[in-house]
């Protein structure tokens, strides 16, 4: 049975849980996709964890400045406009996501959950304070460059993204903010995601058990053949639009 887009105009409280997927079509790559993804060209070890960092801080700030430089050139496309404008419709809308880009905010998304933080929040990777003046991105072609990172102003330690890195904690009340919308949720829309990393895999599940309609905005959606689950075969910035306008006009 396809998906009823009137749920979307009777749902109370909808979440959306977004992951790389949502920001491909603003040219910003995912990490698992055949060919473009970054974990087919970078290794997570050694890029995305802090023994990666602790063994090349160049190496890896270089990286991290790289995908902040194509972030900053990006633009929202109509799938982050599509969420952003569905909050005004629906009584109650979570935005969960596990982008450590800001596109949600620029698209107009309001408190958004950042599972997996954000690459403009940094902090001292030694004494852990958080920066608040940005360094200014390096110019040019940062592809492959290694970057000294800047030194924090209290302990002189290396700054780090504010990321999650394999083998982290997620931010605490973050997480627990996202469990509890996606308990509470009628409705929960799962865009461009694998669903392959845990505990943020587990929050479409956690809707499900909870009783609400889980729906997959994905070109190569996986669905569990659940009842209340399904699924709509597409890239974001199509199937997101056509949704709204099939669900309130
Ligand atoms: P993945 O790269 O694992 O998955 C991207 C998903 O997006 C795939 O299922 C694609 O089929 C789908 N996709 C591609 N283009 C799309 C489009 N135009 N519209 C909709 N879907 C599209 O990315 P995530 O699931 O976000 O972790 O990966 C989860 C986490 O793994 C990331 O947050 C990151 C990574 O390691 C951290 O940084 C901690």
């Amino acid at each position: 049975m396809p998906f009823d887009p009137l749920l979307l105009a009777h749902a109370r409280h909808v979440v959306v849980f977004t992951g790389a997927g949502v920001s491909a079509e603003s040219g910003i790559a995912t990490f698992r996709d055949k060919l473009t993804g970054l974990w087919e060209r970078f290794d997570p070890a050694q890029l995305a964890s802090a023994e990666g960092f602790a063994a090349d801080q160049a190496l890896v700030w270089g990286w991290y400045e790289m995908r902040r430089a194509g972030i900053a050139q990006a633009n929202p496309n109509p799938a982050h406009h599509a969420i952003a404008s569905l909050a005004a419709r629906v009584p109650k809308l979570t935005l969960v996501t596990q982008n450590v880009d800001d596109l949600h905010e620029r698209a107009g998304s309001q408190d958004v959950l950042h599972l997996h933080g954000r690459l403009d929040a940094f902090r001292c990777y030694r004494c852990a304070r958080p920066v608040e003046a940005l360094p200014p991105l390096a110019d040019g072609a940062l592809e492959g460059r290694r970057i000294e990172p800047p030194r924090c102003a209290h302990c002189a330690g290396p700054l780090r993204p504010g990321v999650v890195w394999f083998g982290e904690q997620l931010p605490e009340p973050v997480l627990s903010q996202a469990c509890e919308a996606a308990e509470h949720c009628d409705l929960l829309l799962s865009v461009g995601t694998s669903g392959l990393v845990q505990p943020a895999a587990s929050i479409p599940r956690l809707a499900l058990a909870a009783g609400a309609t889980v729906l997959h905005i994905n070109p190569q959606p996986q669905v569990s053949g659940h009842r209340r689950e399904f699924a709509i075969a597409g890239k974001a910035g199509e199937v997101l639009p056509g949704l709204m306008t099939r669900g309130f006009e």
